[in-house]
């Protein structure tokens, strides 16, 4: 195995030689830059990191790893357009920089572009590439559909919310690991408990993306901060605020997240003030240790070298650190 750094770096450069030169540019030219917008590149290396976890060379798994990372940016370009985000990675997003219209079929392109990359591999590969990938796909779109549908309710429970990230983001990443584990030809159980880790690093990394998104430096952070609380989403910050907040700071809570403003900035310095002081900010961080922790356990249990386990760890550990 070699370094997080070196998957990160060949990643990078198959992806760039992904760029597309065809005609219409009005419909390619917003993939390209999505695409070279940056990112962490956390889920493709992920996938190149599972393969060579389970005895492949990562090379093999690149397309696989470039279908995830595809797949990943078409979810971000629709998102963005369902949450109204001017931002992303520190630039304009793609609805904003051409319009929503573009956003929505370049986004289609891609998620057909993203199943179009299994082609490469046997079909016994392909099918079971592809039948996971829609699974994990369909499954993203309910956590987005609950995401949205949670914004116009005010008695969303905690289980309901970690439901909600489990479909809208950790399963992508557990499919991330799974899929460099089946191009890699690992055995069921070990297929099953890379995805197990995976979804629940996903966990903890959605509750830091939340966390983020309202603590986040907006100097380094590359999205709008408070763009959470703008569009009144139920985070584990807000259920655990209204949960351990006095009377009069619920209904404040429950005010402010019942109606949309022109102007947000006292609304999110209130609600930012009020996750602090009920503890709700800690509750977060604390939830975000124990999903991390949680994926560790998993990895215990999987007969894999030390160092494998130590570098996936060290990954984990890295990402529960994050400050983008
Ligand atoms: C953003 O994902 C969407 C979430 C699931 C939180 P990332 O934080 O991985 O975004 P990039 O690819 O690094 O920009
Ligand atoms: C995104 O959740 C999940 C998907 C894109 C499927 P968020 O809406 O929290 O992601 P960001 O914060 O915009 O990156
Ligand atoms: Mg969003
Ligand atoms: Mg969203
Ligand atoms: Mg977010």
């Amino acid at each position: 195995m070699q370094h997080v750094q070196f998957y990160q770096d060949e990643f990078t450069s198959f992806l760039n030689g992904f760029t597309i030169h065809r005609e219409p540019i009005s419909l390619y030219n917003p993939i390209n830059y999505i695409l070279q917008l940056g990112g962490k590149r956390l889920r493709p290396v992920l996938t190149l990191m599972a393969a060579e976890i389970f005895e492949e060379n990562y090379t093999t798994a690149l397309n696989a790893a470039l279908s995830i990372e595809v797949f990943h940016n078409f979810s971000l370009v629709h998102d963005d357009i369902m949450d109204g985000a001017p931002l992303r990675r520190g630039k304009e997003t793609v609805h904003e920089k051409w319009n929503i219209n573009t956003g929505i079929l370049s986004g289609d392109a891609m998620l057909i572009m993203a199943y179009q990359l299994f082609e490469s591999y046997e079909p016994k590969t392909f099918q079971a590439l592809a039948k996971l990938f829609s699974k994990t796909a369909l499954e993203v779109c309910e956590g987005q559909q609950y995401d949205v549908d949670f914004e116009t309710r005010n008695d969303v429970s905690v289980s309901e919310y970690l439901k909600m990230i489990e479909y809208k983001t950790a399963v992508l990443v557990g499919a991330a690991m799974k899929m460099g584990a089946i191009v890699a030809n690992a055995s069921e159980e070990d297929q099953n408990n890379i995805y197990e880790f995976g979804k629940n690093l996903g966990i903890a990394f959605q509750l830091q993306d939340d966390y983020l998104d309202a603590f986040g430096d907006p100097k380094t952070f590359g999205k709008q901060v408070g763009g959470d609380i703008i569009e009144n989403k139920k985070t584990y910050l807000y259920i655990k605020a209204l949960e351990f907040s006095e009377d009069k700071n619920k209904l404040k809570l429950l005010d402010l997240f019942s109606k949309t403003l022109d102007n947000n900035d006292e609304k999110i310095e209130t609600v930012k003030t009020i996750f602090i002081e009920s503890g709700s900010a800690e509750a977060t961080k604390t939830a975000i240790e124990a999903y991390t922790k949680k994926a560790f356990g998993v990895l215990e249990s999987m007969s894999i070298s030390e160092e494998k386990r130590m570098l996936l760890k060290a990954f984990g550990n890295n990402l529960m650190n994050r400050t983008v």
